[in-house]
């Protein structure tokens, strides 16, 4: 696909790259391609990063109909530039979009556009430690009618944002609440999607946490409120007497990309892994009697967390002795030795931008 491309005549200073946090700084341009049912995609474009306007009837302002991904490009020691597993990505917005009646985009528009949009913005990719150039494509009905239908006209839009850790904890442990009010996706759902809808109900829980003073929500199923399905930005991975067990799949987990190359990484390494139904009172029992031997995250903006502590019902449960454990260490440092271009790549991960 052809991109037409207009470079920003007026630059931002850069931010500090020691202090990043995640999501608060944008990198000059960003790429639009729109889509509607007569023309399918069509006028790729880079253009300097600014508003997006639309009509007040879009169908996103009414009706959610949106969808995302996330993934990150790094700065490699040889000094290439490349992405992890965007092919992935792409793979997925597409399963997301089937969910919403939303159009497929071509798997190899989504990744040679992505790589186009970096290469202009190279010198936004962040070099320094815990960095990295997070990429934020989204999907979404601007079209403008308030009937509840499915709509003709829809924009792939993507946008670069240099970050740091996700959470201010960085590789510390996080302390984790387990919610059993609020559900965060049923059976037969949107749970499996990326899409913002399923972030905006999460909010709730999420505030609760934190004024209680824990870092996220651990989510249960939403039907009998027993199953633990995922953390409110991340997989969940569990290593109870020597094995590590993850929630299996289902219409109401997303399929994280990095939970998939931890479980691979994990077998590589000569461990079981189980994915399988996990239930919350057999959580509690292996965090009482000393079986759970340690818990982590999983995902493209948290990359591995340690949890630390869990609330259960109200009682607080230290995972060990509240430390980073063995696995999550390794996990962290393999992956990201991938991602930077520290370790070799036998699984073909990466892939170079331009
Ligand atoms: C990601 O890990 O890429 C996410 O999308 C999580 C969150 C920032 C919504």
């Amino acid at each position: 696909m052809d991109i037409q491309i207009t470079k920003n005549t007026n630059p931002k200073a850069k931010p500090d790259w020691s202090n990043l946090g995640f999501g608060n700084f944008f990198s000059d341009h960003m790429l639009i391609i729109d889509y509607t049912t007569d023309k399918g995609w069509y006028d790729a474009r880079i253009v300097p990063y600014g508003p997006l306007s639309m009509d007040p009837s879009a169908g996103v302002l009414h009706y959610a109909i949106e969808i995302f991904e996330g993934l990150k490009a790094y700065t490699c020691p040889d000094g290439k530039v490349r992405m992890f597993r965007p092919h992935s990505n792409a793979a997925r917005m597409n399963r997301s979009a089937a969910r919403f009646c939303m159009p497929a985009l071509p798997e190899d528009v989504f990744v040679d556009s992505i790589r186009r949009l970096i290469d202009v913005d190279r010198d936004w990719i962040p070099r320094e430690d815990d960095t990295s150039l997070y990429i934020r494509p989204f999907m979404y009905s601007d079209q403008s009618n308030v009937g509840v239908r499915i709509p003709d006209s829809y924009r792939f839009v993507v946008i670069l944002s240099p970050v740091g850790a996700y959470y201010p904890e960085g590789l510390n442990p996080v302390k984790i609440y387990v919610e059993d009010e609020y559900v965060r996706a049923s059976k037969g759902g949107t749970g499996f999607t990326k899409c913002g809808g399923n972030y905006a109900a999460s909010l709730i829980a999420q505030k609760k946490a934190k004024d209680m003073g824990f870092t996220q929500v651990l989510w249960l199923d939403g039907v009998e409120r027993k199953y633990i399905e995922e953390v409110g930005t991340m997989n969940v991975m569990f290593k109870i007497k020597g094995e590590i067990v993850t929630p299996e799949l289902g219409d109401s987990i997303l399929p994280g990309v990095t939970r998939e190359s931890c479980i691979q990484l994990l077998r590589s390494w000569g461990l079981s892994v189980t994915e399988r139904k996990l239930s919350i009172d057999e959580l509690y029992e292996a965090a009482r009697n000393g079986d759970l031997e340690e818990a982590f995250g999983t995902g493209t903006a948290a990359v591995i967390s340690p949890i630390g502590l869990f609330s259960i019902r109200g009682e607080k449960l230290q995972v060990q002795d509240g430390g980073i454990g063995a696995v999550s260490q390794r996990l962290y440092d393999t992956l990201t030795g991938i991602q930077w271009g520290k370790l070799p790549d036998p699984y073909g991960w990466t892939l170079e931008v331009g």
